[in-house]
């Protein structure tokens, strides 16, 4: 079991997809609390719908990055979160709060990393042309989407496809791998060894 806490900046599809899996058994594990900076996040309603503590912690009361990420890890502290999951959060984390929860934060990608990190990268994906994008889950360092990679899965660009709709079709993706990964975790059986994440096969007795 354990023991999650959901940071968010927006609509919340994937922690939508978390909750779901949590509840039908396929993460072993509880979502302690919602986080946002924003405090209309469709994410912050879900949790609430679903009788999980949430918290909207607002950047301007803060004087530094650094003291709103202390914030942010005071609440995960309190509800004493092993695993920090990143879905949809568009904040940049501090390094006090990247060393706190080392090799304990996840995120999800809209591309198969390394190709485009950072911002709309269904539209980096389109504009460059590439025929096959995806999605990516990953653990979180000091870099812009550069932590090691747990798991990804490739999505077809076709011809006519807009930004839109091949987000459309990568998040369906996310909404599967997402939750795969937090099971592999709540397991113990992601190891990282330097760049690479290991997946350790269960032991059938
Ligand atoms: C997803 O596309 C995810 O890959 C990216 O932000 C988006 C969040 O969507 N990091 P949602 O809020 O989970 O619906």
């Amino acid at each position: 079991m354990v023991n999650i806490g959901v940071l968010a900046s927006g609509r919340g599809t994937n922690l939508q997809a978390i909750i779901e899996a949590v509840e039908e058994g396929r993460i072993e594990g509880e979502i302690s609390i919602v986080v946002s900076d924003n405090p209309d996040a469709y994410a912050l309603k879900r949790g609430k719908q679903y009788n999980i503590d949430t918290q909207y912690i607002d950047f301007k009361e803060f004087k530094s990055r650094e003291d709103y990420d202390k914030k942010v890890v005071e609440c995960l502290k309190e509800k004493e979160v092993e695993l920090v999951v990143l879905a949809g959060y568009m904040r940049i984390l501090t390094p006090h709060f990247i060393k706190t929860y080392k090799n304990k934060i996840m995120n999800i990608h809209p591309a198969l990393l390394p190709s485009f990190p950072g911002l709309h990268a269904q539209r980096q994906a389109i504009g460059y042309g590439v025929k096959v994008s995806g999605c990516t889950v990953h653990f979180v360092d000091e870099g812009m989407d550069s932590g090691p990679i747990i798991l990804q899965q490739a999505v077809e660009v076709k011809d006519d496809d807009s930004e839109e709709s091949l987000a459309e079709r990568i998040l369906r993706e996310e909404h599967q791998i997402f939750p795969q990964a937090i099971q592999l975790f709540s397991q113990g059986r992601l190891i990282i060894k330097g760049r690479k994440v290991f997946i350790k096969e269960v032991n059938l007795r």
